[in-house]
C-alpha cells in the first residue's frame, strides 16, 4: 500500500500534530530532539514532512505531499490550489490591527500599515475601501511603529503579551485563525479513503477534546 505523505509546518504546529497522531496508532517516537525532516510510520503506512509554513501548501498543491497541515493564515496569505478540508481546531490565534496606545489617525492621512501578511492587510483595507501603504517585514512587526516606520500593523496575536509588553494595542480584530488540514487535488479523489481515516482520527480526536472540557 502507498504511503501517504502529509507536510506539516514546523515548529508549534508540528509539535501539537504528531502529540496528536502519536496519541493512538502512529509511532513517530524518532521526532523529539531529532533534526530529521522525514517521519515514517511503517504500520499505519504515514509519513511526515517538515517544512517551512509558507511551503506547507507548495508541496501539497504539487503533490509531494498528499495532505497538509498549516495555520489559515499562511492559507490566507498564500493563492494555493489545494482543497482545505478540516479546521483542526488547535493552533488558535487571530489577525489583528494595532498601534501604539498613543496614536491618532489624522484625518485624509495614509496609513502606513507593516505586516508579514501584505495579502491579508490589503484585502483588509481594501474591504474598507481605504487606501494605505503597505510595508512588509520579516518579523518583529510591533517594532515599526516604536521605531517610527509605520502607523500600524497587522499582525497575529496569539496571548497578547508581545502587544502589551511594546505599548500597543489593539484597533479592530481581523479574523480568527487556526490548524487547517488541506490536501491535493488529485491525492483527494484518489487517496480519498486514506484521507478521511485521518480526517476522522482528528475529527474523534476533537469530540474527545469537546467531553473533557
Ligand atoms: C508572532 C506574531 C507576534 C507574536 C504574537 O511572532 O507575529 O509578534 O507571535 O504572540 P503573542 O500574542 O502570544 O505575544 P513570532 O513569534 O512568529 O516572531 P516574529 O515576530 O519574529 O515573526
Amino acid at each position: 500500500m502507498d504511503y501517504l505523505t502529509i507536510a506539516v509546518a514546523k515548529g508549534r504546529i508540528a509539535n501539537i500534530t504528531i502529540k496528536k497522531l502519536e496519541k493512538n496508532v502512529f509511532n513517530f517516537s524518532d521526532f523529539k530532539n531529532s533534526r530529521k525532516l522525514i517521519f515514517e510510520d511503517d504500520n499505519s503506512k504515514i509519513k511526515i514532512i517538515l517544512v517551512k509554513a509558507d511551503d506547507v501548501p507548495i508541496y501539497v498543491e504539487y503533490g509531494a505531499a498528499d495532505i497538509g497541515i498549516v495555520g489559515k493564515d499562511t492559507l490566507l496569505e498564500t493563492d494555493s490550489d489545494v482543497y482545505e478540508i478540516l479546521d483542526l481546531g488547535y493552533g488558535k490565534c487571530k489577525f489583528a490591527l494595532a498601534s501604539l496606545k498613543d496614536f491618532e489617525h489624522k484625518k485624509g492621512k495614509k496609513l502606513r500599515v507593516a505586516t508579514k501578511y501584505p495579502k491579508v492587510a490589503k484585502d483588509y483595507f481594501n474591504n474598507k475601501n481605504e487606501p494605505v501603504e503597505i510595508l512588509k517585514l520579516n518579523g518583529s512587526v510591533e517594532l515599526a511603529p516604536i521605531a517610527g516606520i509605520s502607523d500600524v500593523i497587522v499582525d497575529i496575536v496569539e496571548t497578547g503579551t508581545t502587544l502589551k509588553e511594546n505599548g500597543l494595542e489593539i484597533i479592530e480584530e481581523i479574523c480568527s485563525i487556526s490548524a487547517r488540514l488541506i490536501a491535493n487535488k488529485v491525492s483527494y479523489k484518489i487517496k480519498s479513503d486514506k484521507i478521511y481515516e485521518i480526517v476522522d482520527y482528528f475529527r474523534r480526536q476533537m469530540n474527545e477534546n469537546d467531553i473533557c472540557k
